[in-house]
């Protein structure tokens, strides 16, 4: 350990007070801090820190005369796609898959702090009937989907799956899938790296120090994405398998659809080097970021960086001019990911911040926890690639299909893990539905296929109140459909009682239905 050179440095920069408690640490300690402080580019960091406490001084600034529309030749939708495109898209992207020439990478790196469980979201169970967690339905719809493109295409196929985790989340993340055996599929397809962190940073610009001898450190935001593919030379490993199609998601969409073939055969057909899905805005004032172009480049706005006057802005149909809500799901080929990922390019993401109450040593040397934000956190973001984008496509969903994130504990009122279950049941019920099934209940008597909604229930409208939560309780085993897909035969003309799941079983080629599933999984 060279602590000579580290004071110097630290003075040199005006952090010296990461090695105000150096003489009270005993040894181990002490190299603990030296090893964390010998990896930190101060003069960069500062510079960041410049930069951010700039760029708070205008976070209320307003870019609405920036703004312009996406053109039309760019988007595409589920709905204003007619079955025949849309079977086309599939196949475009089924051969692609077919031809091992996708895969998925997910952004697992956050800290989940507003869920406030103490292992990684994906390792959450949302309270399914099958108990199943985030992970191991992603897990499940990549196995369906290597099966149906082998359908399709006649080639046994893999789709690798690229997971980006942190510090926080790296370790539980491995052992996770190790204990599950990595639900069935191969080990070596399922490749773990990890992003960078950034140091927290008190508003006089101080590094924070959240132990005598640790630094405050915070994963450096999904952005974190570019960085992270050099260090570890991801795109190399990508290219060696002829992976050329990349489907970037977060892990806490529980309807997420992974290397979704639609939405590649979309982007494909548009030749979209880089493309987004998105879910019709609900209100002008929903805070979700709009996908859109600012002076002539492609970018998501944030809610707050434009005034309601320009989030009401309706077009000749009554749809909002900015509609487009980000659902962090992107489509990126190759070349592009190398092209954005180089030094060059990634230093021009800037950092967006954010205030935050950071935990820090008190001058008793004890842990406190501020009750008001005492620094900042700096993150890049995902999105602000499409920046560097020539050729885009913007694909919209339905929400009710595709997007249900989980970023809350049941105390808030929404994207928590009843939002989320109850989106993935209806969801699937709906599946049922479309298959030809029909829902009675025990006594035979017949159940109406459209739960009440609540306020019907509430004012005494309606007369089927009883059965809303057996709507809610009908799961579709990924294994068995990856979107609704293939459940005629099994389903068709059939009456079910439910909770009904649809599950993979006796063998791994024939479904089972199992139906009126009582709370401690048991058959009535
Ligand atoms: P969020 O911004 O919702 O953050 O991440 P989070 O960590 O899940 O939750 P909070 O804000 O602490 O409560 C959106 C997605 O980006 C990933 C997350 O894992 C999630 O999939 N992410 C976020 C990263 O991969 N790295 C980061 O540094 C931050």
């Amino acid at each position: 350990m060279d602590i000579d050179f580290l004071k110097s440095q630290l003075e040199d920069h005006d952090q010296s007070q990461l090695l105000w408690y150096w003489e009270s640490l005993d040894k181990d300690s002490q190299e603990k801090l030296y090893n964390e402080l010998k990896h930190l580019e101060f003069s960069n960091i500062n510079g960041y820190f410049k930069q951010a406490m700039e760029d708070l001084k205008h976070a209320s600034d307003k870019i609405d005369n920036l703004l312009q529309p996406l053109p039309t030749e760019v988007c595409g939708s589920v709905t204003g796609s007619s079955p025949e495109e849309l079977k086309e898209y599939n196949r475009i992207g089924l051969e692609e898959v077919g031809n091992n020439r996708v895969a998925v990478l997910l952004l697992a790196g956050g800290q989940g702090t507003r869920l406030g469980v103490p292992y990684p979201k994906g390792m959450y169970n949302v309270g399914l009937p099958s108990k199943k967690t985030l992970y191991q339905l992603q897990a499940e719809r990549l196995l369906k989907l290597e099966r149906l493109a082998k359908q399709q295409t006649g080639k046994h196929c893999t789709i690798p799956w690229y997971i980006m985790t942190s510090e926080h989340t790296k370790q539980a993340t491995d052992d996770y899938f190790k204990q599950h055996n990595y639900f069935g599929l191969e080990k070596e397809n399922i490749i773990l790296f990890e992003q960078g962190l950034l140091p927290c940073i008190g508003f006089d610009g101080k590094i924070i120090l959240a132990n005598k001898d640790k630094v405050a450190l915070a994963p450096d935001g999904n952005g974190g994405l570019y960085r992270a593919l050099r260090k570890w030379n991801i795109l190399e490993d990508m290219e060696k398998r002829g992976v050329t199609n990349i489907h970037v998601y977060c892990v806490d969409n529980i309807l997420v659809k992974m290397a979704d073939p639609v939405f590649i055969g979309f982007c494909r057909t548009k030749k979209a080097e880089c493309g987004a899905k998105a879910v019709e805005k609900t209100v002008p004032t929903e805070a979700v970021g709009v996908v859109c172009k600012v002076e002539g480049h492609y970018q998501v706005v944030e809610y707050s960086e434009i005034t309601v006057e320009t989030a009401e802005l309706r077009r000749d149909n009554g749809q909002l001019t900015f509609n487009a809500g980000n659902i962090c799901n992107h489509y990126f080929t190759l070349d592009f990911l190398k092209h954005v990922s180089q030094v060059e390019q990634e230093n021009q993401l800037k950092h967006h911040v954010a205030k935050k109450k950071i935990p820090f040593v008190g001058d008793d040397q004890q842990i406190v926890k501020p009750t008001e934000p005492n620094g900042i956190k700096m993150e890049k973001f995902v999105f602000d690639v499409f920046h560097f984008a020539k050729n885009f496509a913007v694909w919209e969903v339905l929400r009710e299909d595709e997007f249900a994130p989980l970023k809350n504990a049941d105390t808030a009122a929404k994207d928590t893990p009843t939002t989320c279950r109850e989106a993935l049941l209806s969801l699937h019920h709906r599946y049922m539905l479309d298959a030809g099934s029909k829902f009675i209940h025990s006594d035979g008597s017949s159940l109406s296929d459209i739960p009440c909604a609540k306020k019907a229930k509430e004012s005494g409208d309606c007369q089927k109140s009883e059965n809303d939560d057996q709507f809610n309780k009908c799961e579709v085993s990924p294994l068995v459909s990856y979107a609704g897909e293939g459940l005629e035969d099994l389903l068709s003309g059939k009456k079910l009682v439910p909770p009904v799941q649809i599950v993979m079983g006796p063998s791994d080629i024939t479904p089972s239905i199992i139906q009126n599933v009582t709370a401690n999984g048991t058959t009535n």
